[in-house]
């Protein structure tokens, strides 16, 4: 994760390329459109509103790295991200989830992410503080009152000595001599009526939060309770409840809110699935009310949420979709138009099969080489092999249906089966795989049709 002056669209394509190999314009596109939002901001006065952001739809068959450059760019930016899939959502006023929800839903993820950097931030004074309080149960400060029964020479020496106890016990602490020694620790649990919510609505409908709600009308009564607790623990607890001390929860909605606002990505994954083809089926009237809904959203319009309005005029949208039974042109032209980039990726090659099986750098290679040395075995591929499997993958994609590099998943199964099975009681201790040892596998299935369907 890299804040997002420093990722130029150069760097941001630089990132993808680690994992997703080829489809070189759905990668440009959204890198420039993820620049263009730090650009925004840059740019003074009015004008700044008007700048809205350039909504991209990337089409392209299944299996060919939609999916896969969302969610790399979610990993890449700190900006606020949701991946929603659009087949989930239904008209407002049917029963499930109405596409407003998506928007609270990236305020939620917005406010998680905020709350977690600021309470970072102030851990450290967090763990001064509960040191202190620790150290106060240990060698309890002089009280006031105690001065009525000694001279004031006496008290001298009594808050010497007490400042002198408490940093010897400090160093102890510190060195960590004390951690097992058990302290009573007095918490303070607040007493929230017990109620069970029973529901069949979403709870996306439910645009409050109940218990928040329940505990303005039943006033908090905070129940004071003395625990046993190791001092490591003891210091864990305080400087947890000094930490939501310190970080305002005023401070973390307007952080996540303007985060949202300017920086805010949704990436409507299956946008093929709502687009209709036949306008008069039930099903379809049904999708295109959810289109409808989607227009004032991607527009910008104000969603209310639990934490105030939220606009969404410069919300990045980005959709993807396979469109092997719609086309964009059945999705409503309104929709269509608020989406003005189209990117085609393209179907996946033999040549890009063997790079997608080694370079990523979650390649299944490197997966399934890490899963055997769990059981301290050595998977070695040759590159023969490689060019071999790829070779497999495209004709079973060719003489089946053409899943792009899903096919990779079930032929390198099919291909390693064996050895996973027997491992770890059979020794290997290194296994080496051969263009003849793939061909031997692999070939016997994919010619045989009915074989090749249920197993490839
Ligand atoms: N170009 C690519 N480079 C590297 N890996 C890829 C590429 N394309 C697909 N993959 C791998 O194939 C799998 C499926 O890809 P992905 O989820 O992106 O498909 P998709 O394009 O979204 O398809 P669908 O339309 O079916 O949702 C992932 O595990 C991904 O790692
Ligand atoms: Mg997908």
């Amino acid at each position: 994760m890299s804040s997002l002056n420093k990722l130029t669209p150069k760097k941001i394509v630089n990132e993808l390329d680690k994992y997703i190999i080829g489809q070189d314009k759905a990668k440009r596109a959204v890198a420039i459109a993820l620049r263009n939002r730090w650009r925004r901001l840059k740019v003074k006065g009015e004008l700044q509103q008007e700048i809205v952001p350039n909504n991209i739809i990337l089409i392209g068959p299944t299996g060919v790295g939609k999916t896969e450059i969302a969610r790399r760019i979610a990993t890449l930016t700190n900006a606020p991200f949701i991946k929603v899939e659009a087949s989930k959502y239904t008209e407002v006023g049917y029963v499930g989830r109405d596409v407003e929800s998506m928007v609270r839903e990236l305020l939620d993820v917005a406010i998680n992410s905020v709350r977690a950097e600021m309470t970072l931030k102030v851990q450290k004074k967090a763990k001064e503080i509960a040191i202190e309080r620790v150290l106060d149960i240990l060698i309890p400060p002089l009280k006031k009152d105690d001065k009525g029964q000694a001279s004031d020479l006496d008290l001298e020496e009594q808050q010497n000595s007490n400042a002198r106890s408490r940093e010897k016990f400090r160093a102890m602490l510190l060195s960590k001599k004390l951690d097992d020694r058990e302290i009573e620790v007095n918490t303070q649990q607040p007493r929230s009526p017990q109620i069970e919510i029973f529901s069949n609505v979403g709870l996306d409908s439910i645009d409050f939060n109940f218990s928040e709600m329940l505990g303005s009308i039943f006033p908090q009564r905070t129940q004071n309770q003395t625990r046993k607790m190791k001092v490591k623990e003891a210091i864990a607890y305080f400087t947890h409840v000094e930490q939501s001390k310190l970080v305002k929860n005023e401070n973390i909605v307007t952080e996540a809110k303007s985060r949202v606002e300017n920086n805010g990505i949704i990436f409507i994954d299956e946008i093929d699935k709502i687009a209709s083809t036949d306008k008069k089926s039930g099903v379809d009237v049904s999708r295109q009310g959810v289109q409808r809904d989607l227009l004032p959203i991607v527009e910008g319009s104000n969603v209310p949420t639990k934490h105030g309005m939220i606009n969404t005029r410069h919300i990045l949208f980005i959709a993807a979709g396979a469109f092997h039974i719609s086309k964009p042109s059945d999705l409503i032209p309104e929709l269509q138009g608020r989406f003005p980039l189209r990117e085609e990726l393209q179907s996946l090659s033999t040549e890009d099969f063997i790079k997608i099986l080694r370079y990523p750098k979650n390649s299944l290679i490197k997966q399934y080489s890490a899963l055997f040395k769990s059981e301290k075995t050595e998977l070695i591929f040759e590159d023969e092999a490689v060019a071999e499997i790829a070779k497999f993958a495209s004709k079973a994609n060719e003489k089946m249906e053409d899943i792009g590099a899903r096919r990779l998943h079930t032929i390198m199964t099919t291909l390693l089966d064996e050895y996973l099975f027997e491992l770890p009681e059979k020794k290997y201790g290194e296994v080496v795989i051969t263009q003849k040892l793939v061909n031997d596998k692999l070939s016997r299935i994919i010619e045989d049709e009915d074989l090749a369907k249920y197993i490839l």
